[in-house]
């Protein structure tokens, strides 16, 4: 093998050592000091094999392996840092030391390949500190522009742009992403399920991301006394709220298996035990692998939630703050990724991701392909997150003969 999975236990083990919550999982927010340091470590490392860093348009890393055609198209692997708050460590984290250890091989082995191979980290695809994910994936490849990064902040007002630059990442190439600059995608990640651990297989071939729409739902009462106001007179933002976010789960559980709603933010203001909430925010989190279906969920909710707050004497303000199409991978890739599987002895499981990823964004404007390995006990978002270095190296072995088949 050229993989080698001590060096990949050792860069999992660096990186999740930058860590804001020790003991209580890890959090490594975008563009945070821990996000500072695990992104330094990822550049060393790449300065060690003479590969060149430069921050591109949305603060994402990339770091170029220059081939013997330097102006082709280049060939893209890679994933992200930043983690949820109390999260896993193999999230992201597993692909980017994945295609680090590719980049090793390539560089110590001196493996040919025309086409620029390219090592990126995807800033933000999580959405744990400006609230919604895939934001890097989405300005680099101009799907949001700089003025509208400017507008987004974090729960203390910060924007983007200004986190970006506390963060002393300087964006030296502004160009948007477009499919004469990127032959391909290729990201390994864990499942974040169970299909592959049921099965007792080691490699997932992702045939199709499910679609997402993330949004923020505002109810808007009236502040009052707990104790005097009677019962009938209220204006409870919380009451109409509980009734809408249970509204949700019915919604989701109407599509069967295929349809999926989470809220996972609730904001109450003024938030005292002795005062009738004035204003409820949540996050409602949908997803279906069928656009026609994603799109009717979202408008069955907005539609029961005007309606709770109608009866109630409610205002309720509804927004659009992510939205990822369903998207299917290249088929040649999965070809590609299934026969090379095949010569590492492993005959892959086809699957479909629950999860977003960066990949599905890039997906829009050049061939896309991923790679999964499995997730203990389908655990993820979540302390228990688990994945043998085995299976991220062996998925990491896959990963470079792919991506050299499509740089060759
Ligand atoms: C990312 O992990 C997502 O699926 O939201
Ligand atoms: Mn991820
Ligand atoms: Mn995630």
């Amino acid at each position: 093998m050229r993989i080698r999975k001590d060096r990949i236990q050792k860069d999992l083990e660096a990186i999740n050592a930058f860590n804001g919550t020790p003991g209580k999982g890890v959090t490594r927010f975008t563009f945070s000091g821990e996000y500072q340091g695990a992104l330094s470590y990822v550049v060393e490392e790449l300065h060690r094999i003479g590969v060149e860093c430069t921050f591109v348009l949305g603060g994402n890393l990339r770091g170029r392996l220059t081939g013997l055609d330097p102006s082709g198209p280049g060939v893209m692997m890679g994933s992200h840092l930043d983690t949820v708050a109390h999260g896993g460590r193999f999230d992201g984290t597993a692909g980017v030391v994945a295609a680090l250890e590719a980049a090793r091989a390539i560089r110590e082995g001196a493996l040919p390949h025309r086409l620029p191979i390219d090592l990126v980290v995807f800033a933000e695809e999580e959405g744990g500190r400006f609230g919604w994910g895939l934001l890097g994936s989405s300005a680099w490849s101009g799907r949001i522009t700089a003025g509208q990064l400017a507008h987004i902040k974090d729960r203390e007002g910060v924007s983007y742009l200004e986190a970006m630059e506390g963060a002393e990442i300087k964006v030296l190439d502004s160009s948007t992403l477009n499919s004469d600059s990127l032959k391909a995608m290729l990201e390994l990640h864990i499942e974040q399920g169970t299909i592959l651990e049921s099965r007792n297989v080691r490699i997932g071939v992702v045939e199709a991301i499910v679609g997402i729409k993330q949004v923020l739902v505002t109810i808007e009462g009236a502040a009052n006394h707990a104790g005097t106001t009677p019962m009938n007179l209220r204006r409870d933002a919380m009451q109409g709220a509980a009734r809408i976010i249970a509204a949700v789960e019915t919604v989701a559980q109407q599509e069967g298996m295929a349809g999926m709603a989470t809220v996972g933010q609730v904001i109450c203001e003024p938030g005292q035990a002795n005062v009738i909430p004035g204003l409820v925010r949540f996050s409602v989190d949908v997803r279906h692998s069928d656009e026609v279906r994603l799109e009717a969920m979202v408008a069955a909710i907005a539609h029961l939630a005007e309606g709770i707050s109608k009866t109630r004497d409610l205002r309720c303000h509804i927004e659009v703050k992510a939205e990822a199409e369903p998207v299917e991978m290249s088929p040649g890739i999965c070809d590609l990724i299934e026969k090379v599987a095949r010569t590492e002895g492993v005959e892959p499981v086809r699957m479909a991701s629950g999860a977003g990823h960066d990949t599905g964004i890039i997906a829009k404007i050049a061939d896309a392909g991923m790679i999964f390995v499995p997730s203990k006990a389908g655990r993820s978002h979540c302390t228990e997150e688990f994945t043998k270095v085995e299976d991220i190296a062996l998925g990491a072995e896959i990963l470079l003969d792919t991506v050299l088949e499509l740089a060759r």
